[in-house]
């Protein structure tokens, strides 16, 4: 069957801010220590403590942020416990995930080092569930007023002269749950507080992000943005995809039934619709859209890996995973007006990973690939396009069979595809109106897998890894794409 769709390069609709490539990385499991920090002392390849390979990997994604510490570890973070010398750092229990101990060996200095290293930039969530108003207050100090004062003064002895730049702040993470189990009212109140002490010093100029919803609290948005959106520069929304329940048995990474599969693609699509709603609350308040709505965790997320420690969320990354990635993407392009910045969860060793290491060993999952084959979309222009797209049905239920989004950068279009049935192929005719000329060369790369369950393993690393795509005709200005089941990947026109 085929399905057809007409992209208009000459309608313009606005920048896909790069920040909605995002990424992720709380004191979770294996993400930072293993993931991401071996130490100086450390017999591998590394940075200050920093392992280069990840970075290395991470640097191909252009990577524009990266949010740190929590997740729900943020609301339990004191981090005057993670500065100063290593080996008189507090050593504590990491009591959200695995109750392992955490010696606070990465901290501040070593996150902006991170920062640095990647060229990222950082976003810091900082903790109202159990932290005070001051500790917050001084550790915007700490990082960025450059001239004398107690926090900038200890920042100096503690090895860092210049005040670092900082834009991106989180004011809590999930208050209505693991950051204090609040009501929406009283988050409110606590966010107007603490957010009065978070300051801009000297040209450092922050951008506020209030704790929001969790999936479909509405209520949570509603309030948030009646009583604070004056306040605040961002509010967030967290969404999973998980396609069985969260306390029961969320589903295997690996171990896909056909109605896994489709359930996992119908979860995915649900973020469009939570997006249209959280953001007409949001228009109410903001119709000029300057609150950005923040999506600063989304992904899949499964049951751990068998034998793994339950508190660490590791899981494997399958073709399916690269299916959520784009589908993601897509429903960001779409609503770029709204969405300023998305962060998947999580970037190392944490369920829905770029990465994933063992020792010194490091695997590139099917996720990575679809960040480093969208990555063109960063901060290039959206161009209308139209899709008809036929169903996808499993038990009298049914999705679109395929997403498609375009852009424009560089006097280059590229076209991104999703095709997420996982046993027929299909065919999709492009028109490609407005540029005024022939289409001239088309280039195209895609990921896909014979197994609906194909992912990438430390014996076979490139099992699931994108290949040159050639399989289209060009015709004038038209495109016929023939597209294998379980696909995605990008066309490059000029
Ligand atoms: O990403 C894992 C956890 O999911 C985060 O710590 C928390 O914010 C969310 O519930």
């Amino acid at each position: 069957m085929s399905q057809k769709v007409v992209i208009n390069t000459d309608i313009k609709k606005g920048t896909i801010n790069k920040n909605i490539y995002g990424h992720f990385a709380e004191h979770l499991g294996r993400c930072i220590y293993e993931g991401f920090w071996v130490g100086e002392d450390s017999s591998m390849d590394h940075t200050n403590g920093i392992r280069n390979d990840v970075v290395a990997a991470l640097k191909n994604l252009n990577i524009p942020v990266l949010r740190w510490p929590g997740g729900c570890f943020a609301d339990e973070y004191h981090w005057k416990d993670g500065v100063g010398p290593r080996e008189n750092r507090k050593r504590m229990v990491n009591t959200h995930w695995g109750g392992v101990v955490e010696n606070n060996h990465f901290g501040t200095h070593e996150f902006m080092m991170l920062c640095e290293m990647l060229e990222t930039e950082p976003y810091i969530c900082g903790n109202v569930g159990s932290g005070t108003v001051q500790e917050m207050s001084e550790w915007i100090e700490y990082m960025t007023f450059d001239g004398e004062s107690p926090m900038a003064n200890w920042r100096q002895e503690n090895g860092r002269e210049k005040s670092w730049d900082l834009k991106y702040f989180g004011v809590g993470n999930e208050n209505w749950g693991c950051g204090g189990n609040m009501r929406p009212e009283f988050y409110a109140d606590l966010y107007r507080q603490y957010q009065t002490y978070v300051r801009n010093y000297g040209e450092n100029k922050l951008y506020k992000i209030a704790g929001g919803a969790n999936v479909d609290d509405f209520n949570w948005t509603e309030t948030l943005m009646r009583e604070a959106s004056w306040l605040m520069d961002g509010l967030s929304l967290h969404y999973y995809t998980i396609p069985g329940d969260f306390f029961k048995g969320k589903g295997s990474a690996l171990d896909t039934s056909e109605k896994e599969w489709y359930i996992t693609m119908q979860k995915a699509l649900h973020m469009d619709e939570l997006i249209t709603k959280h953001s007409t609350i949001m228009d109410k308040y903001d119709p000029e859209k300057r609150v950005g709505l923040i999506i600063d965790e989304w992904g899949t997320w499964f049951d751990v890996e068998p034998g793994t420690n339950p508190g660490f969320l590791y899981q494997q990354n399958t073709i399916r995973d690269s299916l959520v990635a784009g589908l993601h993407f897509h429903i960001f392009h779409k609503h770029s007006e709204r969405v300023q910045m998305a962060n998947i969860a999580q970037t190392v060793n944490v369920l829905q990973a770029m990465i994933l290491t063992e020792g010194e060993k490091m695997i590139l999952t099917p996720t990575y690939h679809v960040f480093e084959m969208f990555k063109v979309h960063q901060d290039a222009v959206k161009v209308d396009i139209d899709v008809s797209s036929h169903s996808y049905e499993l038990n009298g239920e049914e999705i679109p069979a395929v997403s498609v989004s375009a852009s424009t950068k560089n006097n280059q279009i590229h076209i991104s595809f999703c095709h997420l049935d996982d046993k027929q192929s299909t065919s999709i005719k492009m028109d490609v109106r407005g540029l005024g000329k022939e289409l001239g060369e088309v280039t195209g790369r895609i990921l896909t897998a014979d197994h609906k369950n194909a992912h990438n393993t430390f014996e076979n690393p490139e099992h699931v890894t994108p290949v040159a795509y050639d399989d289209f005709t060009v015709n004038d200005h038209q495109i016929e794409l023939r597209l294998p089941p379980m696909s995605v990947g990008v066309l490059t026109i000029g």
